[in-house]
């Protein structure tokens, strides 16, 4: 179910019309459907409910508390990779024995807190991680929890840059490696052997892929005789962020999982951020100027690369639709773009919109996962709000950092 969609010509969230929310915040903010975000949820959960998996949301996708809150309110764990995260994830009461610390740069302060705080697995990235983590664990007198991340060299077919599976990226331990890496670990006194972790990027919509890096973690249990408790497949499923863009068949990778799992005393993880939180939000910005130059349309919005990267990070498309549709725009080659200082700083690319003029309010779809966490104060523009929509209601889950705030430091 769509919970942002045009209703009327009138583009809405939930029961709520974008444009009645535009006379109340500031232009740009980050609006949010509660209701998207609970069913992405239990779609995810319904889906592989023959697996049970422990499902942990990844706080890189969106950190932001209020969401946080709800999705362990509906049963969310968390995958961290940060202090930072791993403490936002508590703050917002989720149980330790459902988060995952992965990351190839743990440093020895985070590890020490994720060893108090007893997280359920510190996913190892690297022998010398195992090492530090063993001596913290030493001095705290503890057995820690841990998985090893494997790299399965399977290409995920994604955009290169959040493609993280092949052999030659930084994440995880190879074939080779990674068995040798468990022998070791196995001798280690303070260090419990739980898991096996995998996560091989981003924006996956094929399943094959993921069938590739089952058959490649069934060899290496096969080759190590290690029973883990723990199958941590990560996260990287996709969406659709335009209507002719595949989608992931879901039922399908929970039928090959609960295959993999046969005869194996295992509890799987995922680790979904994108799923769950990517179309549960759009950037609400207003057009500032349109400037028409060398037969182009610039409309140019007071939102910014700052506020959403993805376009300029991975020249990711997110669609882009006015709050009131209105019949097409008669110009040609209709540029969306920022007032940041930077020529990446654009968005979509039409041939026709909507009728739009200078001072009217647009939305930018599909927003919710990586875009207010990739958001930064570049150009020194403030962080803007964040607003979350419930049925009816609305009320500001992130306030919009103050100019006196943006200038102190
Ligand atoms: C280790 C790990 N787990 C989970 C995720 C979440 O991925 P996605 O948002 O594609 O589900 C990421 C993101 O890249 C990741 O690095």
């Amino acid at each position: 179910m769509n919970y942002i969609r045009l209703r009327k010509n009138y583009l809405s969230v939930e029961n709520l019309s974008v444009q009645k929310l535009v006379k109340k915040y500031k232009t740009p903010f980050y609006c949010y459907s509660l209701s998207q975000l609970k069913d992405n949820f239990f779609t995810f959960r319904d889906c592989f409910k023959t697996v049970k998996p422990i499902i942990c949301f990844s706080i890189k996708s969106n950190s932001n508390l209020t969401l946080l809150k709800e999705l362990r309110k509906i049963g969310s764990g968390a995958d961290v990779v940060s202090i930072g995260e791993l403490l936002k994830a508590t703050k917002a009461g989720i149980n330790p024995k459902k988060i995952v610390f992965s990351g190839v740069g743990k440093t020895e302060e985070e590890i020490r807190i994720a060893i108090r705080k007893g997280v359920l697995l510190i996913n190892i990235e690297s022998e010398s991680e195992a090492s530090l983590i063993n001596k913290i664990s030493k001095q705290l007198s503890k057995k820690v929890s841990v998985g090893v991340r494997l790299n399965p060299n399977v290409i995920g077919k994604t955009n290169k840059k959040i493609s993280t599976g092949g052999k030659d990226e930084k994440f995880g331990l190879v074939y080779n490696d990674f068995i040798n890496l468990c022998k070791k670990i196995k001798k280690m006194k303070n260090l419990n052997l739980r898991g096996l972790s995998v996560h091989i990027g981003s924006q996956i919509t094929s399943i094959v892929p993921f069938k590739k890096v089952l058959s490649v973690i069934n060899k290496v249990i096969k080759k190590t005789n290690i029973n883990f408790e723990f199958i941590d497949l990560g996260g990287g499923i996709g969406i659709s962020y335009s209507k002719n863009e595949k989608k992931i068949n879901l039922k399908q990778y929970c039928k090959m999982v609960a295959k993999f799992l046969k005869n194996k005393n295992s509890r799987i993880i995922f680790e979904p951020g994108r799923f769950i939180v990517g179309n549960t939000a759009i950037l609400i910005a207003k057009i500032i100027y349109i400037k028409r130059s060398n037969n182009k349309n610039f409309i140019i919005l007071d939102a910014g690369m700052n506020n959403l990267l993805r376009p300029a990070l991975y020249d990711a498309q997110h669609s882009i639709v006015a709050i009131k549709k209105r019949g097409k725009f008669l110009g040609k080659n209709i540029k969306f773009v920022g007032p940041i200082c930077e020529s990446t700083d654009k968005f979509s690319t039409y041939r026709t919109f909507s009728q739009i003029k200078e001072g009217d309010c647009v939305g930018i779809t599909n927003v919710g996962a990586y875009g207010m966490s990739l958001s930064s104060n570049y150009n020194t523009r403030p962080i803007v709000a964040e607003v979350l929509v419930n049925g009816s209601t609305h009320k500001i889950i992130r306030k919009r950092q103050s100019l006196e705030n943006l200038v102190n430091n």
